[in-house]
């Protein structure tokens, strides 16, 4: 999915020039494909904050099936600057997902981010072990979500990674993890995190026997 043969897909400046000229595109699946099982997860009212947006529909589609209060996110300020002027009915924020400096603690009930992560581990030679500056910043994306949502809030990540590479960094924030497998053909995954509950250890067990770092 992601050939970093050819594009940088770390580089901001990538993420920039392509969203010059593209208009939209989504990764990984769309909003059909796992409608059920993120509907489910939210309620009307929720403040859903969706990182590293992209020129995805799923915001769109997410506001018109009823969840007005959604904030957009992206450090691509092409992106940012583009559809903000054409999108006044949610709320856009140009940052970077590692820090979320312009994002206060606690103030979301949800956080969507659907293969963002992938998109900072792209140029990783190996799933089973990846770099420091890899590993730094997925953990740090990981702990500022974690600190914008508030105590109870969910975050949901939907990914081609298997849980065995990616659960052993997700386990290291305090939330509980629900994994369910969805597509047909390709297998994709949509991971469940609440704010504050503990993990089940023995649900886990299995992922976390792969520990490489
Ligand atoms: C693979 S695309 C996914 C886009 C969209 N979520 C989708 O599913 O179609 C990755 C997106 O994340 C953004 N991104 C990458 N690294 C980021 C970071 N550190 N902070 C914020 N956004 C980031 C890119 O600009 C790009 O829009």
């Amino acid at each position: 999915m992601f050939d970093s043969s050819e594009n940088d897909y770390t580089s901001v400046e990538y993420w920039d020039s392509r969203f010059k000229e593209e208009e939209a595109y989504e990764w990984i699946a769309d909003y059909k494909q796992f409608s059920e099982l993120i509907v489910k997860e939210l309620k009307q009212n929720d403040r859903i904050l969706h990182v590293g947006c992209g020129n995805s529909q799923l915001s769109f589609q997410l506001y018109s099936t009823g969840f007005k209060n959604i904030t957009n996110l992206d450090y691509s300020t092409v992106l940012i600057e583009k559809l903000s002027e054409s999108n006044t009915e949610m709320k856009w924020i140009c940052d970077d997902m590692r820090s979320l400096e312009k994002v206060e603690s606690e103030s979301f009930d949800v956080v969507i981010e659907k293969a963002t992560i992938e998109s900072l581990l792209a140029n990783e030679k190996s799933v089973w072990t990846f770099s420091e500056s890899a590993q730094s910043d997925l953990r740090s994306t990981l702990a500022s979500i974690h600190r914008v949502l508030k105590p109870g809030g969910t975050f949901i990540s939907i990914s081609f990674t298997p849980p065995y590479f990616r659960v052993n960094y997700l386990i290291e924030q305090k939330w509980n993890i629900e994994v369910k497998e969805f597509g047909e053909g390709f297998h994709f995954y949509f991971y469940k995190m609440i704010k504050g509950s503990e993990p089940n250890l023995e649900e886990l067990e299995n992922y976390l026997r792969v520990n490489r770092n």
